[in-house]
C-alpha cells in the first residue's frame, strides 16, 4: 500500500499516474473536491481512460496539519509514503502558514510513518533548501545551508521540513529526499511553475538573465519511484536536467508556441521598482502581489546546480528541457 500527499498538485498528480501503472493499492489525500478535477485533467494527457485510473485511487479527505484527519489516513498500513504536499509561496504574508504546513505538516507525517513502521518515506524538497554556491561554483548536495537574512520564507520552511525528515531517519525511518529545480510539467497552468507557460502564451514581453536549474515533472516522479525501490536510504539528490536562464526558457516556450519571443530585458533596478509598485497596488486592491521582493531578486540570481549524484546512483538520464517544453506546450494547446 502506498500513500501520496499533494496528489492534487503538479508533482503529486503526475506521480499518481506513474504509480498507477505499476500498483493497485494507492491512497491519496485531498482537501477540496474541486481540486480532484485537476488530477483527472493531468491523467487525460497520458491516457483516454483517465476516469478508470482515477477511480482506482482511494481518496481520503485530510490536511497534514490536522492530526485527527491523519489518524484516519494512517489507520491502514503503508509500505511507501510519497510526501509531495507543501504550501509554495514567495509572499512574505504566507511565512507563518508555510512554517505550519511545510515544517509541522512534515513532522506529523514523519511521526505517523515511524509509529506505523512505514518502509520508506520519500520527500520532495527543493533546491531552495540546498546551500548557496561557494565562490560561484556549481551547487551540489554537499553545499551547506547557511542562515542569511536574504533567505526567503519558502526556502526556510523547506529546509525546516528536511530537518524533520532527517530527524525521522535518526529515529529509524528509511528516507529519501529529492531537491528538484524549477519543475516544468503539464497541468496547473494557472498556478505555481505552470504559470510560466500561460504567461508566455499570453504574450509576456519581459525577461531576465537570471539562471537556475530546471527539470521535467516526469523525471521528478520517475526518480522518486526509483529511489523508493532502491537500496539507497537517508540520502538527498538534486534533480536538475539543465541550468538555463529565464531568457532561454521563455524563448524556447515562445518558439514552441510559434509566437513572438519576449523582447524587453529587465535589469535588477527595474525589477526592484516593479515589485515595490506591485506591492503598493496589492495593498489597495487587496489582491496577491504578482512579484515579491524575494521572487524579484531570485529572477536575477545565477545559480548552477549539479545532478551528478542521482545520475551515477541510479544511472538516471534526464529528458532535455527542450523536449520537456515541447511536450508541455503541446498539452497546453489541447
Ligand atoms: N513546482 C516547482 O517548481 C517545485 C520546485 C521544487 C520543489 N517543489 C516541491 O514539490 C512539491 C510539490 O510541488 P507542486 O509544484 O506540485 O505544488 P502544488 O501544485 O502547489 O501542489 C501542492 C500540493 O500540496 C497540497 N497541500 C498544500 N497544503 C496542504 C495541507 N495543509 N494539507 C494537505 N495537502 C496540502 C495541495 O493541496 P490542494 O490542492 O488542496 O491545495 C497540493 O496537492 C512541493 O513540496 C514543492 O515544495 C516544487
Amino acid at each position: 500500500m502506498i500513500l501520496v500527499t499533494g496528489g492534487t498538485g503538479l508533482v503529486g498528480s503526475h506521480l499518481l499516474y506513474f504509480l498507477l501503472e505499476e500498483h493497485e493499492h494507492i491512497t491519496a489525500i485531498y482537501r477540496t473536491e474541486k481540486k480532484l478535477a485537476s488530477v483527472k485533467k493531468v491523467f487525460s494527457y497520458y491516457t483516454e481512460n483517465s476516469d478508470v485510473l482515477f477511480n482506482k485511487i482511494k481518496w481520503i479527505k485530510a490536511d497534514i496539519i490536522d492530526i485527527p484527519s491523519l489518524e484516519e489516513v494512517f489507520s491502514q498500513q503503508y509500505e511507501y509514503v510519497y510526501h509531495c504536499a507543501a504550501l509554495v509561496s514567495f509572499d512574505p504574508k504566507d511565512y507563518h502558514d508555510m512554517r505550519k504546513v511545510n515544517i509541522e505538516g512534515t513532522a506529523n507525517l514523519i511521526n505517523f510513518s515511524i509509529s506505523t513502521k512505514v518502509r520508506k518515506f520519500c520527500f520532495v524538497s527543493s533546491i531552495a533548501a540546498v546551500g548557496d554556491a561557494i565562490n560561484n561554483n556549481t551547487i551540489n548536495e554537499e553545499n551547506e545551508w547557511v542562515d542569511t537574512k536574504d533567505k526567503h520564507g519558502y526556502a526556510i520552511s523547506k529546509y525546516g521540513a528536511e530537518m524533520e525528515v532527517w530527524r525521522g531517519s535518526q529515529e529509524g525511518l528509511e528516507v529519501a529526499i529529492v531537491n528538484p529545480g524549477v519543475i516544468l510539467g503539464s497541468g496547473f497552468f494557472h498556478e505555481g511553475s505552470g504559470k510560466i507557460f500561460d504567461q508566455v502564451f499570453k504574450g509576456l514581453k519581459i525577461y531576465t538573465e537570471g539562471v537556475t536549474g530546471f527539470v521535467g515533472v516526469k523525471d521528478v516522479v520517475k526518480s522518486l519511484i526509483k529511489l523508493a525501490h532502491s537500496d539507497i536510504k537517508n540520502e538527498r539528490f538534486i534533480l536538475v536536467s539543465e541550468n538555463k536562464s529565464f531568457k532561454e526558457i521563455f524563448y524556447e516556450i515562445a518558439d514552441s508556441f510559434s509566437i513572438k519571443r519576449p523582447n524587453i530585458k529587465i535589469n535588477r533596478f527595474v525589477t526592484s521598482i516593479v515589485w515595490r509598485v506591485d506591492w503598493f497596488l496589492s495593498l489597495i486592491t487587496r489582491k496577491r502581489p504578482f512579484l515579491t521582493k524575494n521572487s524579484a531578486r531570485s529572477t536575477h540570481n545565477k545559480d548552477y546546480y549539479s545532478a551528478d549524484k542521482i545520475k551515477s546512483a541510479l544511472d538516471f538520464k534526464f529528458e532535455s528541457i527542450t523536449k520537456v517544453i515541447e511536450d508541455v506546450c503541446n498539452d497546453y494547446k489541447k
